[in-house]
């Protein structure tokens, strides 16, 4: 069996000419522009390019991008100013603050002091709770662009097997709670779990977020599964020429894509969609805001 490709870029486009056709609704109905705020602390190259990323695509779908680059060692009670500036600012409608923070700042705090109505990545203790509780929440852009591609190619999730491997608070926990409100019957495995291969053949829907390349095989995969590899690692590729790298995902996809009934490929799998998740949140929160 060759597994179907599921298209990220095809999927993240779609989302962001419909968030295009919101935004110019919004302008032309009720003069509203949504403003998006990333905030970015330090150098980290990977960041840097996320964040020049999200800055792009928002001014794309005619949304306001406001970016904000702070110095790797700027205090903690200078970075919650700014997020007191940028709560209270009416042209901003989502803030982003970019993860991972240097380690003298508590990201929890930083995370909590923005207004959960612009809380845009849906990392507030609010925002968690209430899609725990399954209430109205701001969902993370990642696990919800994961959501949206298993939802389109399986129809209902009710009932079926779904194992996210990896429980980190950005991806695995809030990609569980997502299947879990779709009905799905989850289990959360992670580096501690004992016959991970065993755990993860039985998965119907297979969401990898460990972060590690390669790590999942083929051999792992129950045939005919739907496969989302969250993970995006650089790795060597010498046969690419000396010093240069390529990126993969945490499924080793040359022996999963024989065994798999549909899986993501990296790059252009799951990665593009969260900007286009971030833009829809975006917008999400600039028409709460306005009632
Ligand atoms: N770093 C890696 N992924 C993310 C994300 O989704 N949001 C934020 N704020 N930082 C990240």
């Amino acid at each position: 069996m060759t597994a179907i490709l599921i298209d990220g870029k095809i999927f993240a486009a779609d989302i962001r000419a419909r968030v295009a056709d919101h935004v110019a609704r919004l302008k032309q109905d009720h003069g509203l522009t949504p403003g998006l705020a990333v905030v970015l602390v330090g150098e980290d190259p990977a960041s840097q390019v996320y964040v020049r990323n999200k800055g792009k695509q928002t001014k794309e779908v005619g949304m306001t991008s406001f970016e904000h680059c702070l110095p790797a060692d700027t205090p903690e009670a200078e970075l919650l100013a700014l997020i007191d500036r940028l709560n209270a600012a009416p042209a901003v409608h989502g803030i982003l603050v970019q993860l991972p923070l240097p380690d003298h700042i508590d990201a929890d705090k930083v995370i909590n002091a923005i207004d959960p109505a612009k809380d845009v990545d849906g990392f507030h203790i609010l925002n968690v709770g209430r899609l725990a509780t399954g209430q109205k929440a701001m969902v993370p852009c990642t696990p919800l662009g994961c959501l949206m591609m298993l939802r389109d190619r399986l129809g209902s999730l009710s009932g079926k097997r779904a194992v996210v491997v990896g429980r980190s608070n950005i991806v695995g926990k809030p990609m569980a709670q997502l299947l879990l409100r779709d009905s799905a019957t989850v289990t959360v495995a992670h580096s501690r779990t004992q016959d991970l291969p065993a755990v993860c053949r039985g998965a119907d829907i297979l969401v990898a977020a460990v972060g590690r390349p390669a790590m999942i095989p083929g051999g792992w995969i129950k045939p005919g599964a739907t496969v989302i590899d969250v993970g995006i690692n650089r790795v060597p590729a010498p046969e690419k020429g000396e010093g240069k790298t390529r990126l993969v995902g945490d499924v080793d996809f040359e022996t999963a894509v024989e065994v798999a009934g549909a899986i993501t490929p990296v790059p252009g799998g799951v990665g593009p969609m969260t900007i286009a998740c971030l833009l829809a949140n975006t917008v999400t929160a600039c028409c709460r805001d306005s009632g």
